[in-house]
């Protein structure tokens, strides 16, 4: 039979071989297309691409740069909304002869300002298939681009605190744009969750900040001292308000889960301050056994923190008031986990312990609610402000960098990628952070308490210890390491409708020696751990997204950055064009037989 909906899923498809190709490769039996491309057009006055003579002007109505978090929402069978991330940009691919910010012209920062948010394009279906086109007619009614410059409104506990407070936003509600939004979620309101992660590096100034203003900076990892402007992009240079020596408060305004109604064009993009301020990479949620709603999220920085907001009030289907006040009340926890096994069995060489598993328990510690903060020296609006320092000071576990995480629509397990951590020392291992220079990283599995979204306790395990097979400090959930794959710096999650977990990466080329892939592993059953490898992403480029649509006929990837470590004179990636320049692009990938993807 095949990979049917029974209790030992399987995974049936050819797995595609590790290589360094300057392509997307899938497996036997399957196609891809590129759907859209930097500077295709998305808002219906959108001009044409034109790579030798770009606008900021024309770039606010085109595709951005740097896809990551990619959702997809069908209506119809024939039509769909695709929602992209634009994480960053990468100038030197950009722009012919770029050196640096200090040195850019202004026109080059807003374009790089334009190229950043997110994305909302129309698709519609090719034929009967899984691939998808890009519309380019018509009026396009739900086409939108968000940037740098969007007005967003904070909502939430902290909005209007002193702490959000600037000269252009004196009552701290009304912030412009949203920075390196990374991964995301949908919620089953119809929303799209985008999540601000590495916005400290667009801040200069910091050595003017306030004294008293400077280690929370720091521990957020904005430059307080020495030369800030050095391999800074600048746009202070055309916005002064990323000048923190002259508005502090701005960079408290960036670091948030935003939420998006793709159906209303007009909507204002919400902060939502309940959910905390961190390197949020991603934000998923699952609905608690009483509708409360659940969101995990990871903090993406080495020996950082694992989070989950639980909501107090519950959703309604189909209450659009009830369900846009959600995410602003309930409370904020952070993860704390404790192994089973003796803490001497760690060394940081990944050898498991005697009892076989990296596994234990953990607990969820209260931050605060709406109205209470849990941390003795912290109002509520500087523990959602000041997330980490407040998850500092309850000692909560510090992990290898969580990026996604995920539950499993079928069992309710919960999984995070823990990308990568070279900076554990032996001394540092510990059962949940087994390996010492963590190069290659692990998935790290929860399972709540009752299976309820909203337990304070869990049980957890490491399934997946990363790297190549032949190395013994890796481990597949102890499958036969002759029949898995290699894989490296997992990064994105997602699932496929018989709950087997499909895991992006970003970071193979430097530690695998092979371009970054989309692998998919059962999780349950006789097959958990036999992971293969789906599809591969050009030169320099890590694979974001994924995302497998609800009729699982196709899968969306975004090879972002290809190219990257390379520069226009000695191009690294022409893809997917085979020009000198390189498009991060996202890719519908389907079955050419029409069946469901991960069939063979
Ligand atoms: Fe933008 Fe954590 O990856
Ligand atoms: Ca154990
Ligand atoms: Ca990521
Ligand atoms: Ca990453």
């Amino acid at each position: 039979k095949g990979h049917g909906r029974g209790r030992s899923p399987r995974l049936r498809f050819h797995s595609v071989d590790a290589n360094t190709d300057d392509a997307v490769t899938v497996p036997k039996h399957y196609d891809h297309r590129v759907v859209v491309r930097w500077g295709d057009p998305v808002t219906p006055d959108a001009p044409d691409f034109d790579f030798e003579n770009q606008t900021a002007e024309a770039q606010e109505k085109q595709f951005g740069y740097n896809c990551d978090y990619v959702a997809f929402t069908e209506m119809g069978n024939r039509r769909g909304l695709l929602w992209v991330n634009h994480e960053y940009t990468n100038e030197t691919l950009m722009f012919p002869g770029y050196t640096d910010g200090n040195e850019a012209d202004l026109e080059q920062i807003k374009i790089a300002m334009a190229a950043h948010g997110g994305s909302i394009v129309e698709l519609r279906r090719i034929w009967n298939s899984g691939a998808w086109r890009l519309v380019t007619w018509g009026w396009r009614y739900f086409n939108r681009r968000i940037t740098v410059n969007t007005p967003m409104e904070l909502s939430g506990p902290a909005a209007g605190d002193a702490l959000l407070r600037t000269e252009a936003d004196p009552d701290g509600v009304e912030v412009r744009g949203m920075l390196n939004n990374c991964a995301g979620g949908m919620t089953p309101w119809g929303t799209i969750l985008t999540c601000e992660e590495n916005f400290h590096q667009y801040f200069v100034g910091g050595e003017g900040a306030p004294e008293d203003a400077k280690p929370a900076l720091s521990r957020y990892g904005v430059p307080t001292s020495g030369d800030t402007r050095s391999g800074n992009r600048r746009f202070d240079r055309v916005d002064e308000r990323f000048d923190l020596s002259k508005h502090p408060n701005e960079a408290n305004r960036f670091g948030y889960v935003v939420e998006v109604d793709p159906f209303n064009p007009h909507s204002k993009p919400r902060k939502r301050t309940m959910l905390g301020r961190f390197k949020h990479e991603g934000a998923n949620v699952r609905l608690a056994k009483d509708r409360r709603v659940v969101v995990y999220m990871g903090d993406d920085e080495r020996f950082d923190y694992i989070y989950k907001f639980v909501s107090d009030k519950k959703m309604r289907w189909g209450s659009r008031r009830t369900n846009e006040g959600l995410l602003d009340s309930g409370t904020l926890y952070v993860a704390k986990l404790t192994g089973n096994s003796p803490a001497e069995e760690f060394d940081g060489s990944g050898a498991l312990p005697a009892d076989g598993e990296f596994d234990g328990s953990g607990v969820w510690i209260p931050l605060c609610s709406d109205k209470e903060s849990f941390v003795d020296g912290f109002t509520v609006a500087e523990v959602l402000v000041h997330t980490r320092l407040a998850a500092d000071a309850v000692g909560a576990t510090k992990m290898d960098r969580p990026e996604d995480m995920e539950a499993s629509p079928v069992t309710g397990k919960v999984y995070c990628a823990l990308t990568n951590n070279t900076a554990r020392s032996p001394e540092q291992a510990d059962e949940a952070n087994p390996r010492a220079n963590n190069k290659f990283g692990h998935i790290l599995e929860i399972v709540e308490e009752g299976n309820d979204a909203a337990a304070t306790d869990f049980g957890w395990s490491v399934p997946i210890v990363c790297g190549n097979p032949d190395d013994p400090s890796t481990y597949f959930a102890g499958y036969d390491k002759d029949k898995v794959v290699a894989i490296s710096c997992p990064d994105n999650l997602t699932f496929d409708g018989d709950g087997n977990l499909w895991i992006s990466t970003d970071g193979q080329p430097g530690t695998l020696d092979s371009n970054d892939a989309l692998h998919a592993v059962p999780v349950e059953g006789k097959h958990r751990g036999e992971i293969k490898t789906f599809a591969t992403v050009p030169q320099g480029a890590e694979c974001c997204g994924p995302f497998i649509t609800e009729d699982q006929k196709t899968v969306f990837i975004a090879p972002q950055h290809p190219g990257d470590g390379g520069s226009l004179d000695n191009p690294q990636s022409t893809w997917p064009d085979g020009k000198y320049y390189p498009r991060p692009s996202v890719v519908s990938i389907w079955h050419t037989r029409g069946r469901d993807v991960g069939h063979a």
